[in-house]
């Protein structure tokens, strides 16, 4: 027997302010977004945004469904969407923010596991680390690819 440890590794900022200039495009595009959200019954409005490797950015938010499992959330709207439109496209980031009550989520929101496994099928697509920023208004967390928030992916098929 054999005892295996894995470590991941993330970055935190204290305000987008200390981000480049390109992560604090994506994150602000990620906060924007969040006022694109329907999400009548959590009232919990998530932003996403994906950045292209050309530099370009689309927006995706939480869209919710009276028939609850239907609804989808911001990342998955935002990565489907951009592989969708720009199928050729490799992505090189995504930035994701939450408001509540009207404010800026202060701890940054962490994504799904199903989220976080689509995260991981455009990072395979586009053939390079996808970054993740996280954003919150008092902490962001920037992981330099999906590996870190999703050790063990599922990869395989
Ligand atoms: N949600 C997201 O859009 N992304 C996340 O990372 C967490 C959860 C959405 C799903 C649902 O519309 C609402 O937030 C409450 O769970």
């Amino acid at each position: 027997m054999t005892n295996k440890e894995i470590k991941i590794a993330y970055q935190e900022f204290n305000s987008i302010n200390e981000l480049s200039a390109k992560d604090k495009e994506l994150a602000q595009a990620a906060i924007d977004a969040t006022g694109q959200a329907y999400a009548p019954y959590s009232n919990f409005n998530v932003g996403a945004a994906v950045m292209f490797e050309d530099g370009q950015i689309v927006k995706g938010s939480n869209q919710e469904n009276a028939a609850y499992p239907s609804g989808i959330c911001a990342e998955r709207t935002a990565l489907f969407y951009a592989s969708a439109s720009r199928p050729d496209i490799a992505m090189s980031a995504l930035a994701i923010a939450a408001v509540q009550n009207g404010e800026l989520c202060k701890t940054p929101v962490t994504p799904c596991g199903a989220c976080r496994q689509v995260m991981s099928q455009y990072q395979l697509k586009s053939g390079r680390p996808m970054t993740i920023l996280l954003v919150g208004a008092e902490k962001i967390w920037k992981f330099s690819k999906v590996d870190d928030l999703l050790p063990l992916m599922f990869d395989s098929i």
